[in-house]
């Protein structure tokens, strides 16, 4: 066990010990699949433990919501994949609580588990989930909640840096071979549940010239190596086939890649470890943590977390059935998402790129849109998202590894930048948001654009 593992346990140890006072708790996270399946961990342990608990979701935590929440008086609240960024609030409003986050800390509370106090980075090393198990494991016996532990950083794009889990993720992973598996494969998306054809049609991450949303093209292209995309009148899925097909096919897309322009960032990405969870069923999304991840999405990122909980709970019945269903509304959405930022085009500035999508991206999913996109544009500068939403604008930017290790620390930039024109964010040095008030966008961008450029030149 690592350093920081030992050092971050005896800290979650501390945290469970002040929760296991309580006889109920209310508990907090965030609407994205980490939170959601932070949220989970925690309940399922809370459930062991004989503790009652009431579930809140929210899309971020402000001011407000911690003065509702200081209103009802409650005992004792654990915030997970958020809270972090908010200790002042929590501090002014007397809440008691226990925070297991990943985002950059800002403020001082002593009962904290969050990687950046033991000097890991929160955007790759371990995510809200991973702390969230982290506490779980000293709740009680809740080693088999790993496994989501494992969907949650898979959702926060973990994996991104190194193209493969790491550090404190990484040690998650390895202890618990029964649950969950490492195997490095196809990176594209949808390996369990769509024909071949179609995840080559779907594929935007890496985005593929030809391929990508041209079904005929994908068809050909795969009748062209010899490949079968139907047998017995079904579509062959990825897992339907054998280990030689797939090494024929990847080698194929591979090559095809390369003639036809795709560039060495995308490349290196077409093939990845994926994280296969031992105790699902094959065949369904909750079988690959990158499927589990975007079916989670589908739930919270349209205010239903509850659906996503309840698939993480267990439940493969009513709430799974939903949850299919909104996951085919959210593909959607992410296409109309995506054609929009390429119809519109995107700003360029000396330091940055930005669109706004007005009130025709919902901002739950306007950060998800910006990443893809960028995953198929401008990759030098950092791209900057803003969407309508009913406080102000609401802001998503997503940088590069690269980017980040010349200095960009997008988190940082923009609370800054808050400091001044209003509004409040955070996040991390890669990924970061914000909502700002309304009339103050261009400020914004003209000083982000400026407190990028001092980064980037080592000057902040
Ligand atoms: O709220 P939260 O911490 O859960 O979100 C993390 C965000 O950072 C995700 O939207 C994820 O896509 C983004 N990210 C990224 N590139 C990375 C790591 C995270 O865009 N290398
Ligand atoms: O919303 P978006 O996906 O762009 O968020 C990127 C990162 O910034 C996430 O880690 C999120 O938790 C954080 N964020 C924040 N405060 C906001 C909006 C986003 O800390 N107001
Ligand atoms: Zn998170």
């Amino acid at each position: 066990m690592s350093e920081t593992m030992i050092q971050m346990a005896q800290r979650a140890r501390k945290c469970a010990e002040e929760i296991k006072k309580y006889k109920e708790v209310q508990l907090v996270s965030h609407i994205d699949a980490d939170g959601i399946s932070s949220a989970a961990i925690i309940a399922r342990s809370m459930e062991r433990a004989g503790i009652e608990y009431e579930m809140l979701f929210v899309k971020q935590l402000d001011e407000e919501i911690v003065r509702e929440l200081a209103n009802e008086n409650p005992e004792l609240v654990i915030f997970t994949d958020l809270g972090s960024g908010q200790i002042e609030h929590i501090n002014n409003y007397g809440l008691h609580a226990v925070i297991a986050d990943h985002h950059r800390p800002q403020g001082d509370l002593e009962m904290h588990l969050n990687p950046h106090l033991f000097g890991a980075n929160g955007s790759f090393e371990i995510s809200g989930s991973g702390t969230a198990f982290l506490l779980a494991e000293e709740l009680g016996s809740n080693r088999d909640l790993a496994d989501l532990a494992i969907v949650g950083c898979i959702g926060d794009m973990q994996y991104r840096k190194y193209g493969k889990l790491v550090s404190l993720n990484r040690e998650i992973l390895d202890n618990n071979p029964d649950t969950i598996a490492a195997k490095t494969d196809i990176s594209l998306f949808g390996k369990q549940t769509r024909p071949v054809y179609k995840m080559l049609q779907y594929s935007s991450d890496p985005y593929l010239p030809g391929l990508t949303g041209n079904e005929d093209a994908c068809i050909d292209f795969l009748r062209k190596i010899g490949f079968r995309c139907a047998e017995d009148e079904r579509w062959r899925r990825w897992i339907d086939l054998t280990e030689e097909e797939k090494i024929k096919v990847t080698s194929s897309l591979l090559q095809y890649s390369v003639q036809n322009g795709l560039s060495s960032y995308s490349l290196n990405r077409l093939v990845s470890e994926c994280y296969i969870l031992l105790r699902e069923k094959e065949g369904t999304e909750m079988r690959d943590a990158s499927e589990y991840a975007t079916l989670l999405n589908a739930t919270g990122r349209y205010m239903k977390a509850d659906i996503g909980m309840a698939v993480c709970m267990g439940d493969r019945e009513e709430a799974y059935e939903d949850s299919k269903r909104l996951l085919g509304e959210h593909r959607k959405n992410l296409v109309e998402g995506l054609n929009f930022v390429r119809e519109k085009g995107v700003t360029q500035l000396s330091n940055l790129q930005y669109f706004d999508a007005g009130g025709s991206i919902p901002e739950t999913i306007v950060g998800i849109v910006a990443g893809m996109s960028h995953a198929s544009s401008n990759r030098h500068l950092p791209i900057v998202a803003f969407a309508d939403k009913e406080d102000g604008h609401k802001v998503s930017a997503r940088g590069t590894q690269e980017l980040v290790n010349k200095g960009l620390n997008l988190s940082e930039a923009i609370s800054q930048v808050c400091q001044v024109v209003g509004g409040a964010g955070g996040g991390h040095d890669i990924a970061a948001g914000a909502t700002v008030p309304y009339g103050k966008k261009e400020e914004f961008i003209e000083r982000l654009n400026e407190l990028i450029a001092r980064q980037i030149a080592g000057r902040t």
